[in-house]
């Protein structure tokens, strides 16, 4: 074979294999949503009292058991690839550290007030997502979750708080 052949036998199996990397990499995105990506979650939320369409400032579940079980299933569907309720494990922070400085305050309103704050940050990093500088770690839910669901995942991961 001459040495042009080769190389053209070379661009030939390259351009073959790069093709079969992006078939699979199209399976793999359609099978399963790629980690920037959100999806509508395959949970029932019907059992927690409806919000309507204007969006609360503060966490309306706080306590309710059932939200809590509600909460755990859009986790797990929606949040656990990235995050682990533990200290290490996920490539997203343990969101159990959100509340930690709030409840430390010993003063009860001043306590109700920080955490109003995280409610409102809660529910507009998920809505919104987080994009540093152009780069997406982690997607924004917006489009996919209603802010029961929302409120619910807040009410899981408070219940798991130490
Ligand atoms: C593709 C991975 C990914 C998915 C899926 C994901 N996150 Fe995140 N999330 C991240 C990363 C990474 C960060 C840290 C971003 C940063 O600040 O640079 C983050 C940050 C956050 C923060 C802010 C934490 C803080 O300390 O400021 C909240 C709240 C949050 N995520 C909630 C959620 C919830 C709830 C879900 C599920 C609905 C979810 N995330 C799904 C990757 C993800």
């Amino acid at each position: 074979m001459k040495e042009n052949d080769k190389k053209a036998t070379a661009k030939r199996a390259g351009r073959a294999l790069a093709a079969a990397v992006l078939l699979l990499y199209g399976f793999a995105a359609g099978g399963a949503p790629a980690g920037e990506q959100a999806f509508r979650v395959n949970v029932d939320t019907r059992a927690l009292p409806a919000l309507g369409s204007a969006l609360r400032e503060e966490n309306p579940y706080r306590g309710n058991a059932t939200a809590v079980t509600v909460g755990a299933q859009v986790f797990e569907q929606a949040c656990s690839r990235c995050h682990v309720l533990a200290t290490s494990g996920g490539i997203g922070p343990d969101l159990r550290m959100l509340d930690v400085s709030c409840r430390k305050i010993a003063d009860e309103a001043r306590r109700a007030a920080c955490l109003r704050d995280q409610d409102h940050y809660f529910l507009k990093t998920v809505r919104d997502g987080k994009t540093i500088v152009g780069v997406t770690h982690m997607p924004g839910w917006r489009d996919f979750m209603s802010q029961e669901a929302i409120w619910a995942i807040r009410s899981y991961i408070e219940s798991h708080n130490r």
